[in-house]
């Protein structure tokens, strides 16, 4: 009876839950600046695209900016402000150090232009949004209608992304738990996960693969690299990035073969030991998530279908409307800040 009474509680308490990230997203509408900035869209492409024909790294720089703002704290803009001489933000945590600037700076731009065309009225978050859905596509990858009228955050943590972000080492299970405690699932992990067809890592992120040292107990030395890393791919890494601790900027391409296309290759990789940080290869070793490289590897089409639907899923995850948020005048500082100098 008990037992009953606690189900039935829980299950109300689950259609509760469910029921409010509904309403959330159901104020989401795909016209929302119909009335109030007609081209808002039209603007934020036409800037990103130029933006992206004069520095091609932005794409990878915005789609994986836009991850970060979505899985910490919602899709509201927070890893977007500044920090100030008075207070931290998302941007001073470890995890934001790498992300970089022409990201930042395409969204600026975005933002400065609908301000000249409609001031007050598109959140940042939205033109976030709409400059990853824009730059996905043009780089080769699927397009997909996108719901607005997000609101920006009215905070932004500097603990929360080493908090909730996963790292270039965890394992497929961390890998499984935290995209789960967001409410995505083992597939759509591995589809997201595919974003990674573009853009750069790091040598610091992987170097604990490349560079191991034999083994001093004796018996069998150690191969000196991960085993599951194709030795080819294993040495010329091993080389690029040799003297990455007196330069931690030399960085490589995620994807070796097709590096600024967004297309199904970076899958292929995976099959053949070219997974570049440890949570990719991972993706082809652990029994639960390698069935969907397969197939992403093999299809293109199912690829591209799971990612466009796994992201509208990200992109509406924790949004704020109504009072919950502004519309921020400037993407990096809250309407309440005053302009540094001035
Ligand atoms: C599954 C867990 C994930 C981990 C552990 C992870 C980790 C990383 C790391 C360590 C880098 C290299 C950063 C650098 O050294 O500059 C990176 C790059 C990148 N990530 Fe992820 N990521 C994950 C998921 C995602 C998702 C879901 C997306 C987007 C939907 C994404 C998009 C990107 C992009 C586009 C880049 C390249 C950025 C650039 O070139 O500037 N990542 N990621």
């Amino acid at each position: 009876m008990d037992t009953h009474r606690l189900h039935t509680s829980a299950l109300f308490l689950l259609l509760l839950v469910i029921d409010a990230a509904m309403v959330t997203e159901a104020k989401l509408v795909p016209n929302y600046y119909r009335k109030t900035c007609p081209r808002a869209e039209r603007i934020v492409t036409d800037v990103v695209s130029q933006k992206q024909l004069s520095h091609p790294t932005t794409a990878a720089g915005v789609l994986r900016v836009f991850f970060h703002d979505c899985f910490v704290s919602g899709c509201d803009a927070s890893v977007l402000v500044s920090p100030t001489a008075f207070a931290r933000s998302e941007r001073d945590a470890a995890q934001s150090q790498s992300l970089p600037g022409d990201a930042f700076e395409a969204v600026a731009r975005a933002k400065t232009a609908l301000e000249l065309a409609c001031p007050g009225v598109v959140s940042c978050a939205d033109v976030l949004a709409i400059a990853a859905r824009d730059l996905v596509t043009m780089t080769g990858g699927p397009f997909y209608p996108l719901r607005l009228g997000r609101k920006d955050a009215l905070a932004s943590s500097s603990a929360a992304p080493d908090a909730e972000l996963p790292l270039a080492n965890s394992t497929v299970p961390r890998l499984v738990a935290m995209f789960a405690a967001k409410g995505f699932t083992v597939q759509e992990l591995v589809a997201l996960s595919g974003a990674h067809t573009l853009g750069f890592a790091h040598c610091a992120e992987f170097a604990d693969r490349i560079f191991r040292r034999g083994n001093k107990g004796g018996g069998a030395a150690p191969a000196p690299h991960d085993p599951a890393m194709n030795p080819a791919y294993a040495k010329g890494l091993h080389d690029a990035c040799r003297n990455y601790q007196r330069d931690p900027t030399i960085a490589v391409f995620n994807d070796v073969m097709t590096p600024g296309k967004f297309d199904n290759m970076y899958f292929v990789n995976l099959q053949r030991g070219l997974g570049l940080l440890s949570t990719d290869q991972e993706l082809w070793t652990d029994p639960r998530t390698r069935p969907f490289v397969q197939r992403y590897a093999a299809n293109q089409t199912a690829f591209f279908a799971d990612f466009a639907r796994a992201i509208v899923k990200l992109g509406v995850m924790g949004v704020k409307t109504g009072r919950d948020g502004e519309v921020r005048r400037r993407c990096d500082m809250f309407n309440g800040n005053p302009v540094p100098g001035g």
